[in-house]
């Protein structure tokens, strides 16, 4: 049962962080052999936010952070465990959840990364609603936070037009009396899958070395065409098992919160749910695929927009490396 019980836990404040320099797709055209009309047609995308040599993941994370606090209402203070979904740590050690941590000044809270593909914050937010459940923390600060850029390859148009810098933060914590809260997560992985993500080289399999260099083994690798059949095989009969077993209708849904990595991919997915695609909160086309900061991105973008207001059903999914992906039901 994908059920959560123990207290109920209510999301208390979101906020997001994008650096200022947009890249557009004119502008990738002059890179690779590419334009804007095959992006736009093949993703929906338009432009992204890409981080300035420098800014770095947690930089980006203790910034939407602070926004989050203050949205809540929260000290930091108050905050027992920050949970950092990341594909694109500043370092590998140490993490980007204590940098965080130190950052924003929270004394009393663990912190950690949890690294699983784009799925990582859906993880990291269905850990903290446990934490909370449970009553081993009360306020639960996670963060989806991506630097990827350095990370990709610039020369390879399958990747480089797809991602984009970015962070989405929110605050948890026990439910006021009266709301439901969180409802229900399902989280799954397929290692058999696990070639069509990668960054090969770097770490204990492949360390660095001159060969390593020279066949651009430090970046982002992905077997796009791959991924899209894999996602859409298998997003919606797990959506609608997930539905099904957390007692909860498609209608019932006000908005989908999907990881922003095609439009085309959205799309699919609901129509084969039998749900219209606008109803699912789409900034993929000004954000690019932002990997684990995507969701709370465009949770925090739907509720500024009054997209989503407070008792609305809400489904957040995601999929990515590993192959892992998983689906969060919550009432805002
Ligand atoms: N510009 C122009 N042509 C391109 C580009 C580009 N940027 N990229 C690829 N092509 C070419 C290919 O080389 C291929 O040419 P060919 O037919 O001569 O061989 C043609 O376009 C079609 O390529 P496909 O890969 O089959 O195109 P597809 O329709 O699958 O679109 C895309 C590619 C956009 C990557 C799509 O497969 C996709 O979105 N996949 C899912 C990726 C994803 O969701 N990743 C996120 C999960 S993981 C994470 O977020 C970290």
């Amino acid at each position: 049962m994908p059920l959560f019980g123990g207290r109920r836990v209510a999301l208390l404040g979101t906020g997001i962080a994008l650096p200022d320099r947009i890249l557009t797709n004119d502008e990738l055209s002059r890179m690779v052999d590419t334009s804007d009309a095959w992006i736009q047609e093949r993703t929906g995308i338009r432009v992204r936010h890409i981080a300035e040599p420098g800014q770095l993941t947690s930089d980006l994370a203790a910034e939407a952070a602070e926004r989050a606090l203050s949205a809540a209402g929260i000290p930091a203070e108050s905050i027992d465990m920050i949970l950092v979904g990341t594909n694109s740590p500043d370092t590998l050690f140490p993490g980007v959840g204590p940098k965080v941590q130190g950052k924003i000044g929270a004394p009393k809270a663990g912190a950690c990364d949890v690294q699983a593909g784009c799925t990582g914050s859906i993880y990291a937010l269905s850990m903290a609603v446990t934490g909370i459940a449970s009553g081993i923390w009360n306020h639960v600060l996670v963060i989806g936070a991506e630097v990827l850029s350095p990370l990709l390859d610039w020369e390879d148009r399958n990747t480089c037009v797809l991602f984009g810098d970015g962070a989405g933060a929110v605050i948890l914590g026990p439910a006021p009396e009266g709301t439901r809260g969180f409802i229900s997560a399902d989280l799954r992985a397929e290692g058999e899958f696990h070639d069509l993500i990668t960054l090969p080289a770097g770490m204990a399999q492949r360390p660095a070395s001159l060969e390593t260099v020279a066949g651009r083994e430090h970046y982002v690798q992905m077997k796009g065409n791959d991924v899209f059949k894999f996602v859409n095989r298998k997003l919606p009969a797990f959506l609608k098992d997930f539905l099904e077993k957390s007692d909860l209708k498609a209608s019932e849904v006000a908005n989908w919160i999907f990881h922003q990595a095609n439009l085309r991919i959205i799309d699919g997915v609901l129509r084969r749910l039998d749900v219209d695609p606008a109803k699912a909160y789409v900034d993929l086309d000004h954000l690019g695929n932002t990997s684990a900061a995507s969701v709370f991105i465009a949770l925090h973008e739907a509720v500024e927009e009054k997209v989503l207001g407070r008792g609305d059903l809400v489904v957040m999914t995601s999929f990515g490396a590993g192959m892992t992906y998983g689906a969060i039901a919550f009432e805002l």
